[in-house]
């Protein structure tokens, strides 16, 4: 495998009302390419400002970003545009996500526009793929975003994510608005997805039950830092920070039953 990104010594304090809070500190990772890093932390622990810096939303004050074989920080105009094609993200269902009038074609038609990925007349067909790629009928094109389901919604977002062909989502709580059985399915879709493209994950949620189901590693943050990374089944059966250890006792489950 080799090195996808590579994050180093990231750090952000957000200042308000003469306060300052060190949502992120000197947090280092790295990622193979078709790997999942699982994120997993409390509530307000930094998880979203990481994947915000990530997807270059956010200016840290400090640290290095290599993504894909570039100083990511350092890529600006079309660069970036250009980059952004390979870093894509899917967030936590709302509708606030997407232009509630918008019909799922259109939603589906920006990333290949922008990206140049298909011409006009080969939108609709590269559209229908997606689509059936994510398990929806094609002819769910001509829906309104707003007239979907909270699962059906994060298909399209995902179909979305994977039209501009990237080697890294980021998904941040991605699933935890759905209901279980909901939630299963669309993480069989982002296994087999991941099968298929070799794509890598950065998959965010404060639920170690579902960041175990689907990482292959598991970092661990706490008030800004990353306290623990490791394997996911050691993280799980042998953690070694108080915060991984606080996590595991919130999940009764995690140990006796399946996501
Ligand atoms: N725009 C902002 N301005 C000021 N403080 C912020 C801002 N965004 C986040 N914070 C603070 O930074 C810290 C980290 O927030 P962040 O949203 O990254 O946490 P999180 O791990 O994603 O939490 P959650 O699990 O609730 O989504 C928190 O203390 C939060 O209150
Ligand atoms: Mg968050």
């Amino acid at each position: 495998m080799s090195e996808l990104l590579k994050v180093e010594a990231l750090s952000k304090a957000y200042r308000t009302a003469g306060r300052q809070i060190a949502a992120l500190d000197n947090v280092s990772l790295a990622l193979e390419a078709g790997e999942t890093l699982g994120l997993v932390g409390a509530s307000g622990s930094g998880k979203s400002t990481l994947s915000r810096v990530l997807l270059r939303l956010l200016e840290p004050d400090s640290g290095t970003i290599r993504f894909a074989g570039q100083d990511w920080r350092a890529l600006g105009g079309a660069d970036l545009r250009r980059g952004r094609a390979h870093m894509q993200m899917v967030f936590q269902d709302t509708l606030g996500a997407f232009n509630p009038l918008a019909s799922v074609a259109s939603v589906l038609d920006d990333p290949l526009r922008i990206h140049g990925i298909a011409d006009r007349m080969q939108r609709p067909a590269e559209i229908a793929a997606l689509l059936e790629r994510v398990g929806l009928p094609s002819a769910f094109a001509g829906r309104p975003v707003r007239t979907l389901s909270g699962g059906q919604r994060q298909r399209v977002a995902i179909a979305r994510a994977i039209a501009t062909r990237p080697s890294l989502l980021v998904l941040d709580e991605a699933v935890s608005a759905l209901d279980v059985t909901i939630r299963g399915r669309i993480l069989e879709l982002l296994v087999e997805l991941q099968r298929e493209r070799g794509l890598a994950y950065l998959f965010i949620s404060h639920d170690l039950a579902v960041i175990r189901a689907i990482s292959h590693r598991i970092a661990v943050m706490d008030a800004g830092s990353i306290v623990e990374e490791g394997r996911a089944a050691d993280v799980v059966t042998a953690p070694q920070s108080e915060a991984a250890r606080r996590l595991i006792a919130a999940v009764p489950r995690l140990m006796t039953e399946p996501v």
